[in-house]
C-alpha cells in the first residue's frame, strides 16, 4: 500500500543495443540485451509512473500498459526521443547507443571482393547530450559503460552531458554490465556524492536507481 512515488509522473526509458544496417542482412551493433532498460521500465511501472520505452528490443515482455516506441538505429532513437521528450519527467538513457554508423547503407546484399574491405564510419549524434542542452529538459539520468577510470570518466559524462545522475558499470566485472541477470552500478550525482551498489538483480538495481531519482527530485522540489 501507500502512495506511489511516481504516480503523476511520466519515465521515458531507452532500452537495448541499437542496430545500424550495412546492407540489407548485415549490421553493427553492440551486446545490449535490453534487460537493465526493461528493468526500469518495469519497477517505474510498478512505482506508479507513465512509462515509455524506446527499444529495438523485441523478445522481452515490456510491463503492461508501457507504451514501446520502436527504434533501431541511433538516428531513429533520436527521432524518437527528440520527439516525445517534452511529455516525460525523467528520462533514464539505459540503451548502449552506437557512437559510429555506415556513411552509406547499401541497397542490395555487399557481394565478396577480392582483398580486404573498408567500411567507413560516421559520427552518430549524442542523444543524452543534445537533451541536456535544451532548456525545457527533464531530469537526465545516464548510464556510463566503461571498463576502467570509472569515477572519472563517469564525471566527465555527467558534466559534458549534463545529467542530474550517472549510473555506471564497470562492464569488465563479472556479473555487471551488458547481457547477464545482475549488475554492479555506482550512481553519481551532482552533488558531487556517489553511492556503490553490490551485486543486484537488474530489477533490484533498478529500484534502488529510481529510489534515488525519487530523492533527488523531492529536493529539487524543496529548493
Ligand atoms: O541491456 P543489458 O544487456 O541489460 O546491459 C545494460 C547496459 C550495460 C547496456 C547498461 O547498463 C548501460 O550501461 N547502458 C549504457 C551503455 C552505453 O552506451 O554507455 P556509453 O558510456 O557509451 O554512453 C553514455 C550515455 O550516453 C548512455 O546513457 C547512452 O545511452 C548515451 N548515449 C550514447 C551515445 C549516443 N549517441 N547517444 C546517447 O544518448
Amino acid at each position: 500500500g501507500g502512495p506511489k512515488p511516481l504516480s503523476g509522473k511520466t519515465v521515458l526509458v531507452t532500452a537495448g543495443p541499437t542496430i545500424e544496417k550495412i546492407d540489407p542482412v548485415r549490421f553493427l551493433s553492440n551486446r545490449s540485451s535490453g534487460k537493465m532498460g526493461f528493468a526500469l521500465a518495469e519497477e517505474a511501472a510498478n512505482m506508479g509512473a507513465n512509462v515509455l520505452l524506446v527499444t529495438s528490443v523485441d523478445n522481452l515482455t515490456p510491463p503492461a500498459e508501457t507504451e514501446i516506441i520502436k527504434a533501431e538505429s541511433a538516428e531513429e532513437m533520436y527521432h524518437a526521443v527528440m520527439g516525445r521528450y517534452k511529455e516525460a519527467d525523467i528520462i533514464i538513457k539505459s540503451a548502449a547507443v552506437a557512437d559510429y554508423t555506415p556513411v552509406r547503407v547499401f541497397d542490395k546484399k555487399m557481394k565478396k571482393q577480392p582483398g580486404n574491405l573498408t567500411l567507413e564510419l560516421k559520427r552518430t549524434k549524442d542523444i543524452l547530450k543534445e537533451l541536456g542542452e535544451r532548456p525545457d529538459k527533464p531530469f537526465l539520468v545516464g548510464f556510463a559503460a566503461e571498463t576502467d577510470n570509472l569515477e572519472n570518466y563517469a564525471r566527465d559524462k555527467m558534466e559534458r552531458k549534463r545529467a542530474d545522475i550517472i549510473v555506471a558499470n564497470d562492464v569488465s566485472r563479472e556479473g555487471a554490465g551488458f547481457a547477464g541477470d545482475t549488475n554492479i552500478v555506482t550512481i553519481f550525482k551532482r552533488d558531487g556524492s556517489k553511492r556503490e551498489l553490490p551485486l543486484l538483480s537488474k530489477h533490484e538495481a533498478a529500484r534502488e536507481i529510481l529510489r534515488e531519482i525519487c530523492r533527488e527530485i523531492e529536493k529539487g522540489e524543496k529548493k
